[in-house]
């Protein structure tokens, strides 16, 4: 077990106490209280009602609005963040430096630097603490299920996949001022919205090499974009395409991978069970080899309470979660990739993207038309 963490529940402080902590994270900490493995210590958000309601609520002792004078009353295991991205990084640095493990939602931060900022971080004696990111599509019992046989090579290789994030925000959504801007939103439907379904991907595909991005703004007045559309390539040869919208009046989520030997199917919108996984045959292929296939066990949706429980376990072990380091930065590297390729019109490999690169520190890179009026770039084409 971790030498930083006790065998007793997991003292947990909830930073950001809005629609995300209260939808997703409190009922899925209120789950695993019952059972003994984490207890919800602190809440703290800037906003003094908002987070004094919030611990009123589901009963949590001690409300705060600084986070750093609660990290060093309180000395919270976990910090779970809830806040908005372009907090991200000076918060988890600040858990990670009170040796608490830190549960950040995504998208983890607003750039590759900030990224390593963290994980630079993290304290490393091999049993953590480590920060992970919240990518709990990864988690339910149908991404396990197929992930294990893509990996088994059971449906032969992945050939070409499609993975498409296609939803429906209006002008309200954006009347919001920090919505559809780079410093406080972190990027468009790309980052925002589409990186779910691509955290997916990647996880059921492997690693990618190659990204050919388009980005377009065709009806929002944002400074990021509001759809992009992208051709990967992955280590093993196979290809696919990455749609993300926010200007889609059908709104899904859908995951294709057609392999050697049958295509896999995910159709959903923020969540998925079991019975939203079609897998479909190749022809010839035995009866009972596509019944074992479709047998999919007991049904767990993919969930934040489906990811706690593995990180809780994780902790519990000192082992680092599938979620932290490389395995949370390949798809904040892809995005980050799709926005160079849209903006410069060329391809990009994974790794291109290091120090000194533009697109390392901004996701807009200060590319003309796409970075915020007054920065560097657009000051030297002005
Ligand atoms: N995993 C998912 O499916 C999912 C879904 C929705 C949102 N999110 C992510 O969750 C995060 C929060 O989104 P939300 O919709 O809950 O936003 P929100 O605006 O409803 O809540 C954010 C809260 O953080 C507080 N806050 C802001 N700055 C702070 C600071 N410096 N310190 C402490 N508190 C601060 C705000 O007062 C607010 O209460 C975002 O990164 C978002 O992308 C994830």
């Amino acid at each position: 077990m971790s030498s930083h963490v006790p065998n007793t529940p997991l003292r947990t402080a909830v930073v950001g106490t809005g629609s995300i902590a209260r939808s997703s994270h409190l009922p899925a900490l209120t789950k695993l209280a019952a059972e003994g493995e984490v207890e919800v210590v602190a809440a703290v958000d800037v906003d003094g009602t908002a987070v004094r309601t919030f611990a009123d609520e589901f009963g949590i002792p001690q409300a705060s609005t600084d986070l750093h004078t609660m990290l060093t009353e309180t000395r919270p295991d976990l910090v779970v963040l809830c806040t908005p991205p372009a907090v991200h990084r000076e918060q988890a640095v600040a858990a990670l430096a009170a040796g608490a493990w830190v549960w950040c939602e995504k998208p983890p931060c607003p750039s590759l630097a900030d990224y390593d900022a963290v994980e630079a971080a993290e304290q490393g004696d091999g049993t953590g603490p480590y920060a992970s990111v919240v990518f709990q599509h990864r988690f339910g019992s149908g991404a396990r299920h197929v992930r294990a046989l893509l990996r088994g090579g059971a449906l032969g290789r992945p050939l070409v996949a499609h993975c498409q994030t296609t939803w429906y925000r209006n002008q309200a959504y954006y009347a919001v001022p920090w919505r559809g801007r780079w410093a406080t939103e972190g990027g468009g439907p790309a980052m925002g919205h589409g990186i779910h379904q691509t955290d997916l991907l990647l996880d059921l595909m492997g690693p990618w090499t190659e990204v050919r991005g388009m980005a377009a703004r065709l009806v929002h007045d944002v400074e990021t974009e509001d759809v992009s559309t992208a051709l990967v390539r992955f280590a093993d040869g196979g290809v696919a395409t990455l749609v993300n919208s926010v200007l889609s009046p059908h709104e899904v989520s859908r995951i294709r991978i057609d392999c050697e030997l049958a295509t896999v199917e995910l159709t959903h919108l923020y969540g998925y069970r079991n019975a939203d996984w079609r897998i479909i045959p190749a022809p010839g292929v035995p009866e009972e080899t596509v019944a074992a296939w479709r047998d999919f066990g007991a049904d767990e949706p993919s969930s934040h309470q489906a990811q706690l429980r593995v990180l809780v376990d994780d902790i519990r072990n000192g082992r680092r979660h599938s979620t932290s380091g490389a395995g949370g930065r390949r798809t904040l590297e892809l995005i980050t990739a799709l926005y160079k390729s849209a903006f410069t019109g060329t391809p990009v490999h994974a790794g291109d993207i290091g120090p000194g690169d533009p697109y390392y520190t901004e996701l807009h890179g200060g590319a003309p038309g796409w970075a915020p009026a007054g920065t560097r770039e657009e000051e030297d084409h002005a």
